[in-house]
């Protein structure tokens, strides 16, 4: 996730030291959409050409906070006085996907050494890898590990090819060639004070900020006309399309235009939270739209036609607070993050899973790929929830490698400090990617020479840094202190990392494709299990609301469910909850049950079914009436001796728990709620614990 801002301007007076102040402003507010980077691009202080009086586009990147963008700009002394009456500006505060952490694959990212365009972009392109072979064959060279800087070498190339076009219609070629998700906004000195903002599967709104009244409440689509429309795509890159004169046309219907050279302002952003302070009145625009800003004037476009598509983008008012649009729309982070894991598990897997040819590339060691798979053990070491995600892990790990895999919670690998071999490969898998004790465990293994590979959401982290090779999750950052979306991204990575590592064994095929086809089922299933919520709702307020004290109990793939449930429970809704080895519960832990322990049990049907089943009759027989996560229509289990059954779609065995952890994160929102606390910021806990 990456947030984007752009600031256009018309006959309203602004300073290029007011401009620059407005983008990182914008910036500021969207750094918790990806704080690794951040840039801007303006109207520098120089002509583009000799023979051309417009300005030539200055970029401003960093790496870090927006807080250092601010300084590196300082550090330039830009001539902060000049004024402009008509100008653009777009910003862009990135979590990297594509490329490392540098200065270079900050965004805007330019067509070429002059900035004749300039992109910033959130999502990710898919067919970045053919588009960039189509340009090299070219002959363009590129700068930057980005996929970003593809779409303006793209813009750049079919400029040259008509420079008559315009910006729109340029765009529309574009995006024609692109598969993917973008937001995307665009800057050309061959289109002075212009700007385009498009968006395919990741958010875009436009602000408008202007006196005189609006003379319509939405905006009109220009949708395509006949000689414009793409022909299909037919497997070859850059397909070419035809204008004809006749569709050079201007807009008949109605766009924002202002009334006799009015001052107006637009604020285009990722979401709202960005554009409230100046502006309450925006559009959202849909998937396919192009809205193209020129000189004052609004206009929207559609890059292909959809079936039952509305044909205008109403100007709606906004009357959230900020801190509700920050949240999306929810009441807590927490509960934000729990409803977007069909979406950040889809990310964790995209561009890295060919569900069509069974295929998996984890571009991020690919090139330790023989050294891993020389190993004689992995070692996997990490804190909290990450370290449970290890555990869900740990016996497909062991199926599909058959080596040895150890997991280890970072203070107690240092309490102990055993040995690491050279032909070790040790896994770090850290949401934050700076926690103190797994950096600590880090420092150790890299001097006992090992191999050492991250799987860290954070991009640009210690662990992601100090690690030889990784994976990371692309969750998007993780706000609430209590983990969710991390959580089922990092059990994905962590069965992609297994997939690949294996995928050179014939005997593994079978399995694998049964996994594939799993995995890509995933994002759907969480989503049934996510329309439960009122139903888990109740089952919480009526049997788990105001206990002292609680088990979760599991075994085989949903043991690590467990740990991972009762945890979410403990930290924020205070509830003393046991996570219990299901095999465990006849060495001790049944003299804690009767009518009044609450216990939820994972009873999910996999080949360990009957001995979770016995481990319940155990329950039963003493009176306690569990909560039992049941596979959807199973009628193994006795019914009437549960207090409440929860019922969750069928999935693969070593994916069960993805689906399964849903309802036990639900618990622990809905439990928090009704105690009373807020369940982000849950008492005496951290989201990043950087001290051992
Ligand atoms: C803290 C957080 C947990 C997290 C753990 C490990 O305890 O509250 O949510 O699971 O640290 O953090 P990491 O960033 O290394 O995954």
């Amino acid at each position: 996730m990456c947030g984007i801002f752009g600031y256009a301007n018309y006959n309203v007076g602004r300073s290029r030291g007011q401009i620059i102040n407005t983008l990182v402003d914008g910036l500021t507010k969207l750094e918790y959409r990806g704080y690794d980077s951040a840039g801007i691009g303006i109207d520098g202080e120089n002509d583009w050409s000799e023979d051309s009086p417009v300005r030539a586009i200055q970029l401003y990147k960093q790496v870090g906070k927006v807080s250092n963008l601010k300084e590196e700009i300082i550090s330039h002394h830009p001539d902060v006085s000049e004024t402009f009456y008509s100008h653009v500006g777009i910003a862009h505060t990135r979590w990297a996907t594509h490329g490392g952490v540098t200065q270079v694959n900050c965004h805007p990212q330019s067509s070429d050494d002059t900035n004749q365009f300039v992109v910033v972009h959130n999502g990710i392109i898919t067919n970045y890898r053919e588009l960039k072979m189509f340009l090299k064959a070219e002959g363009e060279s590129f700068k930057s590990d980005t996929d970003t800087e593809i779409i303006a070498k793209l813009f750049n190339y079919y400029y040259k090819k008509d420079p008559d076009l315009e910006f729109y219609q340029l765009t529309k070629d574009v995006l024609y060639q692109l598969q993917g998700s973008y937001g995307l906004m665009v800057k050309s000195v061959h289109y002075p004070n212009e700007i385009i903002a498009t968006r395919k599967g990741s958010p875009l709104l436009i602000g408008v900020k202007t006196e005189q009244k609006l003379k319509v409440d939405f905006v009109d689509v220009e949708f395509i006309n006949d000689s414009e429309q793409s022909t299909e795509a037919n497997g070859s890159y850059l397909p070419s399309k035809e204008y004809t004169n006749s569709s050079l046309r201007k807009s008949e219907s109605r766009a924002i235009l202002p009334d006799h050279n009015m001052p107006i302002e637009f604020f285009v952003s990722s979401d709202a939270s960005s554009v409230i302070e100046h502006t309450k009145k925006v559009l959202f625009l849909e998937d396919d739209d192009i809205a193209h800003i020129n000189h004052g004037e609004l206009h929207i476009h559609r890059a292909r036609q959809s079936e039952g598509m509305s044909t205008t983008r109403p100007v709606q008012t906004l009357e959230l607070q900020l801190a509700e649009i920050m949240r999306g729309g929810y009441d807590h982070f927490m509960m934000k993050e729990i409803s977007e894991q069909p979406d950040s598990t889809f990310n964790t897997m995209r561009g890295r899973l060919d569900f069509k040819n069974k295929n998996i590339i984890l571009g991020g060691i690919k090139q330790y790929l023989t050294s891993i798979r020389r190993s004689r053990r992995f070692q996997m070491i990490a804190c909290g929830t990450s370290y449970h995600s290890c555990l869900a892990v740990r016996s497909l790990f062991e199926e599909l490698t058959g080596v040895p895999v150890s997991v280890d919670l970072a203070s107690d690998f240092l309490d102990r400090s055993p040995p690491i071999f050279r032909d070790d490969t040790c896994i770090f898998v850290s949401q934050s990617g700076e926690t103190a004790d797994s950096m600590q465990v880090l420092k150790y293994c890299r001097a006992a020479g090992c191999l050492n590979v991250g799987v860290v959401n954070s991009v640009g982290s210690s662990i992601s840094r100090e690690t030889d090779c990784g994976v990371h999750i692309n969750a998007g950052p993780e706000i609430s202190v209590a983990s969710t979306k991390a959580y089922s991204s990092q059990f994905i990575a962590l069965v992609m990392l297994a997939l690949q590592i294996s995928n050179n064994v014939i005997d593994n095929k079978q399995r694998h494709e049964e996994i594939i086809n799993g995995l890509e089922e995933i994002p759907r299933l969480i989503s049934q299990v996510l329309e439960k919520k009122e139903e888990i709702k109740e089952i919480s307020l009526k049997y788990l609301h105001g206990k002292d004290s609680m088990l979760v109990v599991g075994r085989g793939y949903q043991y690590a469910s467990s740990l991972e449930g009762a945890l979410k429970i403990k930290e924020i809704s205070y509830i003393h909850a046991e996570g219990v080895q299901a095999g465990e519960l006849k060495h001790g832990v049944l003299a804690l049950v009767d009518s009044n322990m609450p216990v939820v049990a994972f009873a999910t049907q996999d080949s360990f079914s009957p001995k979770v089943n016995s481990a319940i009759q155990q329950i039963t027989a003493r009176d306690g009436r569990p909560i039992v996560v049941m596979t959807e229509g199973d009628n193994l289990i006795d019914r009437s001796k549960t207090s409440a059954c929860i019922e969750v779609p069928k999935t693969v065995d070593c994916l069960q728990g993805l689906v399964n952890i849903i309802p036990l994160q639900l618990m622990s929102y809905y439990l928090s709620i009704a105690a009373g606390h807020n369940p982000d910021r849950p008492r005496n806990l951290a989201k990043s614990v950087t001290v051992e």
